[in-house]
């Protein structure tokens, strides 16, 4: 039997088996009924193929090994004799990682723009790009929300806020399902990275809900057609296992349509089991299910019936999204393109925040005047570094990466950049007092934070490896490689970062390393005109240092036109307009724990802003928190109850000398809820405006019920309680100046009604 069918094949589409149940659904009939059509015809050989990856597991690592993983996305389910198409994976979130694809600012930068139509425009271009190499699943839904800043993988996710994350990570579902289908991952409270594979993370089911679960049922919401489970397990259930989180949660309470499938080779460990539980595709070879599922429905340890519903759901959901997936793939040139690269320097400045901006000698030293620079000095090794985040499965081979000193150079025309690396401190700090102003740039690389495989936490799962390939299926598979050995990946060009696999993992220190402490300081004390740019994935502590400097910028791994995208915002080419999307305290000890080899842990409804504003501590930069180069006020604001839930209306009005950008947010929660039980406030929307100078927008945040609702752990349910909602329309978590409104939420009201 041959299995290969590509999307476009008169097989896949317009004739044959799934060709029919296609026509079947473009007449009206339900895609989960044309499903069953489908499933009708298939041998018990065939159902059992869609339930796994379809490459050879050796052959397929073979491969990996050799780059693969860049060269080809990762195929499941097809079935030539029926004509299905099955589906092709390519990972991301910073872009598509097949091919010298444009490399885009990680998630927390994007997080930091709050910008929800510039990350539907991204996932537009992801869309494209993945089509361009032929894949059909992107697996950059990355939302886990930042339990703890020292999670190795913080730069794939958005931020600390489930609200926040959902909306971003909705907006690039958004974008992508223009083009392919999206995968929101990893289901559920994976926010740890070395232990991944073996921490079991117990949460009671309030913290659940509100805190680890809500941006993945608002994707959900939005129709992302597949989940990916987690390596982790949660309440002593493997996550690929776990029936309360795959059937009850996802399928039962929140009516997921599409299919889930497995994290990678080590994510599920007892294959019968991980049916039932509602697992559909284990990726991404055939490797334990291949090797236990005909033996366990022999001894009916699980039933046909299982089987089916799984290719039910995945048949169903590859029919509702075949009209996306016909659409014609563009040409492989798309791959950053000059519009995807414009659009990645787009999101690098708007993601650039501004945490400090003093005056020197009196004004503010940002932005910078370029008409006043005649040399100016570039300090640090990350500052000439292709350095675009994690090298582990979100590493983008992009075809160039622009760095601070060439994005610098570039929009200074005439201006002397000088590059120092700062490896000798004192030659550093007397090269930065000859020039008008210093920009060091501190922070990590994909050897300090990143994916992490290796060390103790995997040798133990080599027992999970399956048994030699099957030699037809291994030798097919050689032999498509060698027919086509992918994109010409020559044009991604290394530089002197190593590409490929890092260490990576959680990171050590939430400070700066010492060396880099020490060149801030040295260099602040020759220049007093010092900016320092902070590249990381998430909070870096910075009490040590930042008060010596004038201005700090969290300035991320911004992608391959990060310079550009600095370089826009120092010289106010663009208004700072980013915003943290997460708390910086003043102290690691103001987080919860962090043990990054933990084999258990235990999570609460308390992290982040909510967790030091519960203890009292203030931040050193608050949740939301960014300065703009201009000044805002909010105009008569008020807020109503409508039959969705509460609108917050207003104006925002530009009072200061330039365009801006300003992000208000809504603050708050029921008059009466307990600070013991859940913070008394949480984010509840947000809008995000540019407007010029003297100029007012009209804002309307809306505040959907959902997002007012607290969880019932007798009823397993939701209640939006009637009484007094308290709300801020602030600028940050942390806002002495935000606008208190009340709004009674009455009995009466569609919000009593349990959701
Ligand atoms: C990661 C996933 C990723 C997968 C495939 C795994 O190691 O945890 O996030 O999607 O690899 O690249």
């Amino acid at each position: 039997m041959t299995h290969d069918a590509a999307i476009g094949d008169d097989a896949t589409g317009d004739a044959g088996t799934f060709g029919r149940a296609v026509r079947a659904v473009a007449e009206g009939t339900d895609p989960i009924e044309a499903a069953r059509s489908v499933l009708a015809t298939m041998t018990p050989e065939e159902r059992l193929w869609c339930l796994d990856g379809d490459l050879p597991f050796w052959a397929g690592l073979g491969d990996l090994g050799t780059g693969g993983y860049h060269k080809r996305p990762f195929p499941a389910a097809r079935l030539e004799r029926l004509g299905i198409p099955g589906f092709a994976f390519s990972d991301g979130p910073r872009g598509v990682v097949i091919g010298p694809a444009t490399c885009f600012p990680v998630s927390m930068a994007r997080g930091a723009t709050w910008d929800v139509d510039l990350e539907e425009r991204i996932g537009e271009a992801i869309g494209r790009e993945l089509r361009a190499v032929g894949a059909t699943l992107y697996g950059g839904v990355c939302v886990n929300v930042l339990r703890h800043p020292a999670w190795g993988r913080a730069q794939e996710t958005y931020g600390e806020d489930p609200v926040h994350v959902g909306e971003l990570g909705a907006a690039l579902t958004r974008g992508v399902q223009r083009h392919a289908m999206a995968c929101v991952k990893h289901l559920a409270c994976n926010s740890m990275e070395n232990a991944r594979f073996l921490v079991d993370v117990t949460v009671d089911e309030v913290s659940l809900h509100e805190v680890f679960l809500p941006h993945f049922r608002r994707i959900v919401d939005e129709g992302v057609a597949v989940v990916m489970s987690a390596y982790n397990s949660v309440n002593g259930h493997w996550c690929g296992e776990n029936g309360a989180l795959l059937t009850e949660v996802l399928r039962d309470e929140w009516g997921f349509e599409g299919f889930v499938i497995s994290d990678w080779i080590f994510g599920l460990r007892h294959a019968p089991a991980s049916v039932p539980a509602g697992l559909d595709v284990e990726m991404p070879y055939r490797m334990l299910r291949a090797r236990d599922l005909p033996g366990a429905l022999e001894r009916h340890e699980i039933s046909w019936d299982d089987v089916d519903r799984a290719v039910t759901r995945l048949l169903a959901t590859l029919l509702r999204f075949h009209d996306v997936l016909r659409t014609p793939s563009p040409g492989i040139d798309v791959l950053a393109c000059a519009e995807h690269r414009a659009l990645a320097r787009e999101a690098a400045a708007k993601s650039a925040v501004v945490l400090r901006n003093e005056p020197v000698a009196g004004t503010p030293l940002l932005p910078l005047d370029p008409a006043a620079l005649r040399r100016v000095a570039v300090v640090g090794r990350l500052g000439a570094l292709r350095n675009l985040g994690d090298g582990g499965s979100s590493d983008v081979w992009a075809p160039a990466a622009v760095t601070v000193v060439d994005g610098l150079g570039a929009s200074l025309g005439g201006t002397e950049v000088v590059a120092l690396d700062g490896e000798d401190v004192g030659a550093a700090a007397s090269g930065a007092a000859s020039c008008d102003v210093a920009v060091v740039v501190v922070g990590y690389t994909r050897q300090d934070e990143g994916e992490y495989i290796g060390g103790d936490s995997t040798a133990h799962l080599a027992e999970l490896f399956p048994g030699p390939d099957d030699p037809d299926l291994a030798q097919r598979f050689t032999d498509s490689v060698a027919a086509d050995p992918g994109p010409d990946m020559s044009r991604a060009v290394p530089g002197p970062e190593p590409m490929g696999f890092a260490p990576g993992g959680d990171r050590l220190s939430l400070r700066l390393h010492a060396e880099d402490e020490a060149l801030i300081a040295a260099v602040a004390a020759a220049n007093p005109r010092t900016v320092v740019a902070i590249v990381a994935g998430s909070a870096v502590v910075v009490s040590a240092w930042d008060r010596h400097v004038p201005a700090v910028v969290q300035s991320w791994y911004a992608g391959m036109e990060g310079g550009h995208g600095l370089a826009d915002v120092l010289l106010g080419t663009v208004d700072a307009g980013g915003r943290l999307p997460f708390t910086v305290p003043s102290d690691e000890a103001h987080l919860p724990p962090f043990e990054r080899d933990a084999d258990a842990v235990t999570y609460g409804p308390w992290h982040g802003w909510w967790l030091l504003e519960r203890d009292g501590h203030a931040p050193a930069y608050p949740f939301g928190f960014g300065l703009s180069y201009t000044t805002f006020r909010c105009e008569a604001f008020a807020a109503t109850v409508d039959d969705d839930g509460i609108v917050v209306r207003g104006t925002v009005r530009n009072t200061g000398p330039r365009r801006g950008t300003d992000v208000v947010q809504v603050y708050g929660g029921h008059q009466g809820w307990d600070a013991a039980n859940r913070p008394r406030r949480r984010l509840l929307g947000f809008a995000r405006v540019e407007t010029d100078a003297g100029s007012g927008v009209d804002v309307v945040i809306a505040i959907p019920w959902d997002r007012l609702a607290v969880r019932d752990s007798e009823r397993h349910g939701w209640a939006v309680e009637p009484g007094v909602y308290v709300l801020d329309v602030a600028r940050h978590a942390a806002d002495p100046a935000a606008l208190r409104l009340t709004v009674e939420v009455a009995g009466s009201e569609p919000a009593s009604r349990i959701l």
